[in-house]
């Protein structure tokens, strides 16, 4: 029997959780999400917000688990990729609680910890894989002891680009309104316009020439609904054609959706609609567990754990452009880590 508490602080969420691998796996799952006034996220702000709830999120998903820190095998951390400032909050609790109880610490990768989680989730084995979140757009799936990138934005992320537009068209925050984006709220009864550039380049995506030609409309006074019914049209569009090249040229079965952007309903409609012309297997993941959460931090860990995979303390440094395909994943064939 082994037990992890995981922590994530990569952006947003102060997420704290506990995972077993026994039923029923998820112990306890605690988060504070950070919810700007006006703008965007700005590190200063988040950073100060996760010290606050930190100490709250480790006692209460301690109490709610049942446990105490004694019962906890290793403490799993997100040291990246994320933002600085409040990766060095989450490390830091970390690696107190690493050193103060003796537990070893788990170095945690969040790109692979989203995919993880949805593996988990769906009982996928072996997908192709599309990652789409504020900070994060790439198609990736394993191959020979690491997740392989096969396309990925070249400027901003896909949920960076829908968060910007709303933002700048003063439709947020907050960007998620009864589980569905701002755009999507928006895009209700819009029609598709002219005027807006689909870009694929090769296998990569791009939407920094979307977002400037989307606001162009606007001011040129466009109507906002079909800007964002476009928008989000081609967008979506773009990242699906990539994922249906990664699942042609990898010759996959599976397909994943994970990421913050996978709570979208338009998207999971897309890509059951493309596997569907491809006989491959697709499984949308609960919303619960698009977001960032300590659950997939833990889960992870625990994994890698059991793998041999730790880290000193004193070694636990952040890395805030911490690749994907840097990452060894020995374990990718015997997960999930748990006794069914
Ligand atoms: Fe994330």
């Amino acid at each position: 029997m082994t037990i992890i508490l995981g922590i994530e602080s990569t952006a947003h969420t102060f997420g704290v959780a506990i995972v077993g691998d026994y039923k029923p796996y998820i112990l306890s799952d605690v988060r504070r999400v950070y919810t700007p006034r006006e703008g965007g996220i700005l590190p200063r702000e988040v950073a100060p917000f996760f010290s606050k709830v930190a100490s709250e999120c480790i006692r209460e998903a301690l109490a709610k688990a049942g446990l105490t820190v004694r019962d906890i095998d290793a403490i799993a951390i997100a040291l990246g990729p994320g933002m600085g400032p409040q990766l060095r909050v989450g490390a830091s609790v970390a690696r107190a609680l690493s050193s103060y109880y003796s537990k070893p610490l788990v170095p945690v990768n969040h790109a692979v910890a989203h995919i993880e989680i949805a593996r988990f989730l769906t009982s996928l084995k072996d997908p192709i894989v599309l990652y789409v979140a504020g900070g994060n757009t790439t198609v990736v799936s394993y191959s020979e002891g690491k997740y392989r990138v096969f396309g990925e934005t070249l400027d901003m992320p896909l949920g960076n680009l829908l968060d910007t537009f709303a933002r700048e068209v003063k439709i947020a925050p907050p960007y998620i309104v009864g589980g569905r984006h701002a755009i999507d709220n928006c895009a209700e009864g819009g029609d598709f316009i002219e005027g807006l550039p689909y870009i694929v380049k090769g296998q990569d995506s791009s939407f920094s020439g979307l977002l400037t030609a989307a606001l162009r409309l606007y001011k040129s006074g466009y109507k906002l609904k079909d800007i964002c019914f476009t928008l989000r049209e081609i967008a979506y569009s773009s990242v699906v054609e990539v994922l249906e090249r990664g699942l042609a040229h990898t010759g996959k079965k599976q397909i994943l959706l994970t990421g913050g952007v996978a709570a979208s309903d338009l998207l999971n409609e897309k890509i059951a609609v493309m596997a569907s012309l491809h006989g491959a297997e697709f499984k949308p993941i609960p919303k619960a567990y698009t977001g960032d959460n300590g659950v997939m931090i833990a889960l992870t860990g625990l994994v890698a754990y059991k793998w041999g995979i730790t880290i000193e303390p004193s070694k636990a440094f952040i890395r805030q452009r911490w690749r994907i395909d840097q990452v060894d994943i020995p374990w990718y064939y015997d997960f999930p880590p748990v006794e069914v």
